[in-house]
């Protein structure tokens, strides 16, 4: 089978390197790709938001399944389009995408399930938003409503930088994302992000992780999309599992199809954990970077399996075949990011990489010119490892993280120090 894949991350890395280790992915085309991804794919120079150049592209090249990776082109509706056009999809439409793309939807639908979040207010007006704040006093959770790129949420310690932070956001500083904004309670406890595939109605975890987001060692600095991630965590017990499926996702999948926008895709749930109670922060419509890494890495081949099955609506056929296994990605990005940093230092060391079921460089953010491979981004690889505990996995992944000859590069050295010390 043909396939083609959207995006150009580390994310979009993994995803490819699965579908090869699947016989049955005849012909790949990455679509922008990257230059790691370009070592072992096709990749083809288009725009994955522009729905017409995807649907022309995947006719002309004879693509069976298209898998999307980012946000970007589920919110511009590129699911439906390819969908309109008879071509196999895994993806949710434009409509169910609003799980992601607004976030007062997702509260909205919260509501209607009975699914625990955390207390909200929203607004379109700076001046109820302002006087809200001062009610209900800090730490509260400012919120833009629309797709930020991660940017949009600030979880305000003091009462003045939720006003800053809401004068901000209506003053346009996100956008048409801020032109309504969400306030919520500040919940405490442990975060972790959930992923179930579902098909309109079947729905089936496929796992767990851990994700850090902020930029320096200890969780200090601004935030990031990601520098580290681990699978399983810890956190997500058996009963908390059920407990989020039943509290919290299966009520979510009913009524999206009860309003006739039934999800098919991959629903990643950013949860905080207290006391055993499982509560939803976020929905992403999409595999989360570098969570994706780690799902990947344990997940091999059977993942174009369960990605298949889940597009032609079979999900309640298939189950998933764990390894007893552990996986961990460490971020390695530009120095400066996630503010500004410099792009096109050399990296050396990526050529003779190990490239093994038990440990993948997935590039995020490289170019290749004039044969060496050039930071192109501000995440730009994922060391990723798995091993039969999370100890020997974080061993194997830093232990690539050595053989990177890159001194402009940065990355955390505590990737999962909190399931580590626990
Ligand atoms: P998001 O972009 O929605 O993933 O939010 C970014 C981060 O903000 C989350 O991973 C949480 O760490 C934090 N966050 C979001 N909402 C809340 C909340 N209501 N209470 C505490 N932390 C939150
Ligand atoms: N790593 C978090 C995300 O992909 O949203």
């Amino acid at each position: 089978m043909n396939i083609l894949i959207l995006g150009s991350g580390g994310r979009e890395h993994a995803l490819a390197w699965a579908c090869l280790q699947n016989p049955k992915c005849d012909r790949l085309v990455v679509a922008p790709g990257n230059g790691g991804i370009a070592q072992i794919a096709d990749c083809a120079a288009l725009d994955p938001e522009d729905a017409g150049e995807v649907v022309d592209f995947a006719a002309e090249e004879a693509i069976d399944f298209v898998i999307i990776g980012p946000e970007g082109p589920l919110a511009a509706g590129v699911a439906d389009a390819l969908r309109a056009a008879g071509i196999l999809c895994f993806g949710p439409s434009q409509a169910a995408a609003e799980l992601e793309a607004s976030k007062a939807f997702t509260k909205e639908i919260c509501d209607a399930a009975g699914a625990p979040t955390a207390a909200y207010a929203r607004f379109t007006e700076a001046e109820p938003a302002r006087a809200y704040i001062r009610q209900q006093g800090a730490p509260i959770v400012v919120k833009a409503d629309g797709l930020a790129a991660g940017k949009g949420v600030i979880v305000a310690m003091s009462e003045a930088e939720a006003l800053a932070a809401v004068d901000d956001m209506f003053a346009g500083s996100f956008g048409g994302a801020g032109a309504e904004v969400v306030i919520e309670a500040f919940l405490e406890g442990e975060e972790a992000s959930f992923f179930v595939l579902c098909d309109g109605e079947t729905v089936l975890p496929i796992g767990t992780a851990q994700d850090h987001k902020r930029a320096f060692d200890g969780d200090q600095g601004p935030n990031t999309g990601g520098m580290g991630a681990y699978s399983p965590a810890p956190v997500m017990t058996d009963a908390i599992i059920l407990k989020t499926m039943d509290e919290i996702i299966r009520p979510t999948m009913a009524e999206m199809a009860r309003r006739g926008t039934p999800f098919s895709g991959v629903l990643f749930a950013g949860l905080m954990i207290k006391h055993g109670a499982p509560r939803l922060i976020e929905y992403n419509v999409r595999f989360g970077d570098p969570e994706c890494q780690c799902l990947m890495l344990r997940l091999g081949g059977q993942a174009l399996d369960l990605m298949l099955a889940c597009a032609e609506g079979r999900l309640g056929d298939m189950a998933v075949n764990w390894a007893e296994d552990h996986a961990m990605c460490v971020v390695m990005a530009a120095q400066g990011y996630p503010g500004s940093y410099e792009k096109g230092s050399v990296i050396r060391g990526l050529e003779e990489m190990p490239e093994t079921s038990h440990e993948m460089c997935f590039h995020a953010g490289t170019t290749r010119r004039d044969g060496q491979y050039l930071a192109n981004g501000g995440r730009v690889l994922g060391l990723t490892a798995r091993g039969e505990n999370l100890r020997a996995a974080r061993d194997r992944a830093y232990a690539l993280v050595d053989r990177v000859d890159w001194p402009e590069g940065v990355c955390r050295s505590d990737i999962g120090w909190r399931a580590l010390e626990g």
